[in-house]
C-alpha cells in the first residue's frame, strides 16, 4: 500500500501540472544545456557576465517549476571541460559565481527537500568551491526532493574516460573478468550512476549540438532546441519543451504502433 504522504505528494503533483500537459507522462529526468546567456547581455549592451548573473535566476525559477511539477530529475550544463579556454577574467567570475549562488541557497535548497549533487572533474575545480561542494552534497544526500544535478567542469568524453580507467583498474587487479563489462556495469561508473537517463534534453539559444553533454546518457533522449537566450527561460518556454516531448512517439529502435501485418491472425 502507498504511504499517506506520497499520496498526497502524488495529488499535489497532479494539481501543480500546467493544463495542456499530462501529468502522467512527464518526463523522469530532464536535462539542460543552459546556453545564451552571453548573446542574452550583448543584447542589452551589458558585459556577459551579467547574463550569467541572470540565468542564475532563470536556473532557480526552472528548479522550482520542475520540483512542483513532479520531475524526479534535473542535471543541468554549468561549466564544461572546454569553458577552460575562456578568457581567464569569465573563468574568474563563473567560479565565484558558483560559490556565492551555493552559500546563499544551500539553506532554502534543504528546506525544499532537494538533493544536490556535482558531476564532473570536481578536483579540478578552486579549493573553496571544491569544499562548498561536499558540504552541500553531504548536507542534502539524504533529501527526498527533486534530483538536481549541476555539471561543472564537466565533459563527456572525460567522464567516459574515467568511467573506463575504474573498470580497467579493477580488471587489472583480479577483481573483474573484462568479458563480464556490460552497458549496466559501465553505467554504474559514470557520475550518474544513481540516476535513469534523461527522457529530455533541452537545449537554449537555439545552437544544434550537444557540446560534450552526457554522451552515454542521451542515448535515446528526446531533444527540444529553442531560440529563447537561457536568462529568459521561465515557466511557459518549460511548458512549451514539455508539450513538445508529450508529443513525440519514443520507439527507441521499435515499431510503435506494430502495423497490422505483423498483428497475430
Ligand atoms: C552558457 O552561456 C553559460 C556557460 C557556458 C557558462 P554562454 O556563456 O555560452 O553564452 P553565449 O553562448 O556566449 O551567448
Ligand atoms: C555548453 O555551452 C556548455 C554550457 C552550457 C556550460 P557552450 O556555449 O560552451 O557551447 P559551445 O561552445 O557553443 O558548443
Ligand atoms: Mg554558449
Amino acid at each position: 500500500m502507498n504511504h499517506p504522504s506520497a499520496i498526497k505528494r502524488d495529488q499535489a503533483r497532479l494539481r501543480a501540472c500546467p493544463t495542456g500537459l499530462d501529468p502522467h507522462r512527464m518526463p523522469k529526468h530532464i536535462a539542460v544545456i543552459m546556453d545564451g546567456n552571453g548573446r542574452w547581455a550583448k543584447a542589452k549592451g551589458l558585459p556577459r557576465i551579467m547574463g550569467h548573473r541572470a540565468g542564475v535566476e532563470a536556473l532557480k525559477r526552472t528548479l522550482r517549476l520542475c520540483s512542483d511539477w513532479g520531475i524526479g530529475a534535473l542535471t543541468v550544463y554549468a561549466f564544461s571541460t572546454e569553458n577552460w579556454s575562456r578568457p581567464g577574467d569569465e573563468v574568474k567570475f563563473l567560479m565565484a559565481l558558483f560559490e556565492r549562488v551555493l552559500q546563499r541557497e544551500l539553506q532554502s535548497l534543504q528546506e525544499e527537500k532537494v538533493r544536490i549533487r556535482f558531476l564532473g572533474d570536481l578536483e579540478g575545480l578552486p579549493r573553496r568551491l571544491q569544499g562548498l561542494i561536499a558540504e552541500a552534497t553531504e548536507l542534502t544526500a539524504m533529501n527526498t526532493g527533486i534530483h538536481f544535478n549541476v555539471c561543472t567542469n564537466y565533459g563527456g568524453r572525460r567522464e567516459l574516460v574515467l568511467a573506463a580507467q575504474k573498470l580497467a583498474e579493477r580488471s587489472a587487479k583480479g577483481d573483474l573478468d573484462p568479458a563480464l563489462i556490460d552497458e549496466d556495469l559501465f553505467a554504474a561508473e559514470l557520475f550518474t550512476a544513481s540516476d535513469v537517463d534523461p527522457d529530455l534534453l533541452i537545449r537554449t539559444s537555439g545552437e544544434m549540438r550537444v557540446s560534450n553533454f552526457l554522451l552515454w546518457q542521451l542515448a535515446y533522449a528526446e531533444i527540444h532546441i529553442c531560440d529563447i537566450l537561457w536568462p529568459d527561460f521561465d515557466a511557459t518556454a518549460l511548458r512549451e519543451s514539455l508539450a513538445d516531448y508529450q508529443s513525440r512517439c519514443r520507439r527507441f529502435g521499435g515499431l510503435d504502433p506494430v502495423p497490422s501485418d505483423y498483428s497475430e491472425s
